[in-house]
């Protein structure tokens, strides 16, 4: 598909006022978007796990108005209090999706939103958030054009909410997601997401996330600004060979459950991350020292016990603990006797694979 087949030919009946709600999952990226290109295209394929309990539900109220404008007007709340911080992101995202969907200047909405993860973990809320209100604003779309098929549906929601965060396009199925246009992956799409198309061990459909908090703060460098910082990079056309290296590598660990070559995939796509960090112009580093200590440990305990978990990094200073379900009891103890003391406040998340997003 292509852009302009997002864009809506048939007459529609537009309803004039309606209540939707809908709930959509962070993930976390195994092989890392790390760059974009104009329209919040990605420079290289990214795959990831969708999460389950950590999520994002928004409610979206629209009411026709009798003088449409082109963009529509709104107001947004977080957790039930106005948050008019958010403002300007959303109407940058409704400005961007509206050719897409050009009944929005038609309605003014109410957006109320909340995550089910604590407010300021340090968590990216944005995949999940942007995916969530991409999924009310298609269930208008679909309110007025009924006609709309389910596998449109869901390619349009990830197609609008990568408009508002790239990684966002992962966020509307569940299990493994690929988003990126890749020769050796069928369907694959710069413009949205799909359900990972190959075979998966069922290793990997309970895969436990143990999000630690290390750093609750707001990031002091932001993802647009470092993706930006991938134009001009001495490494960029490596580590954009090396992530389309690493979907391929991925394929037959992840159908034959191989999780020697898992972890050591996923723990080098992590460092490359942060190693274009730390040798973009200017350099920055996102990690702090509890990280590296966490890290420290992890493969510690990995070599004095066998247990096949390793970890992953977003941009930020929190540690992804990713493993099998069935160690799950063992790697709690470990969690809370060696890595508790490095997280701040003792904050860790417990998540693990889900079905992706959910009418509400
Ligand atoms: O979607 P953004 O612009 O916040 O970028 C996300 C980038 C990483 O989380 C670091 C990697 C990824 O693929 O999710």
């Amino acid at each position: 598909m292509i852009e302009k087949d997002f864009i809506p030919e048939m007459a529609g009946t537009l309803p004039e006022t309606g209540t939707i709600s809908w709930q959509a999952p962070s993930n976390i990226a195994l092989v890392k978007y790390w760059g974009k290109r104009p329209g919040q295209l990605p420079t290289n394929p990214s795959v990831s796990f969708t999460l389950d309990t950590s999520a994002t539900r928004t409610t979206l109220k629209y009411r026709s108005v009798s003088a449409p404008s082109q963009v529509p007007v709104f107001r947004i709340y977080l957790d039930g209090v106005a948050a008019p911080h958010f403002a300007a992101k959303i109407s940058t995202f409704f400005e961007r999706i509206c050719v897409y969907q050009p009944f929005l200047g038609a309605y003014e909405f109410e957006i109320r939103t909340e995550n089910t993860f604590p407010h300021s973990s340090g968590i990216a809320s944005s995949a999940s958030g942007m995916a969530a209100l991409s999924l009310c604003l298609m269930d208008l779309e679909r309110a007025i054009y009924p006609d709309l098929k389910e596998d449109l549906f869901k390619k349009k929601a990830s197609f609008l909410a990568r408009l508002g965060s790239g990684s966002a396009a992962r966020s509307i199925e569940g299990g493994l997601v690929e988003w990126g246009n890749h020769a050796s992956v069928p369907g694959s799409s710069d413009l949205y997401g799909i359900p990972y198309p190959f075979e998966v061990h069922p290793v990997f459909s309970s895969f436990q996330d143990t999000i630690l908090l290390v750093d609750k703060g707001k990031k002091q460098v932001s993802s647009t600004v470092g993706h930006g910082l991938m134009q001009g990079h001495p490494f960029a056309n490596s580590r954009f060979e090396q992530a389309r290296q690493h979907l391929d590598g991925l394929q037959p660990i992840l159908r034959e459950g191989d999780l020697p070559a898992f972890i050591s995939l996923v723990e080098s796509e992590a460092l490359s991350l942060h190693a274009m960090m730390m040798s973009s112009n200017p350099y920055f580093v996102l990690m702090k020292p509890g990280t590296l200590e966490i890290i420290n440990r992890i493969w510690e305990y990995r070599k004095d016990t066998g247990t096949p978990i390793c970890f992953t990094l977003d941009a930020g200073a929190n540690v992804h603990l990713l493993y099998p379900e069935e160690n799950k009891e063992a790697v709690g103890a470990f969690v809370n006797e060696e890595l508790v003391s490095f997280c701040q406040d003792g904050q860790y998340l417990q998540d693990h694979v889900g079905p992706g997003a959910l009418r509400l």
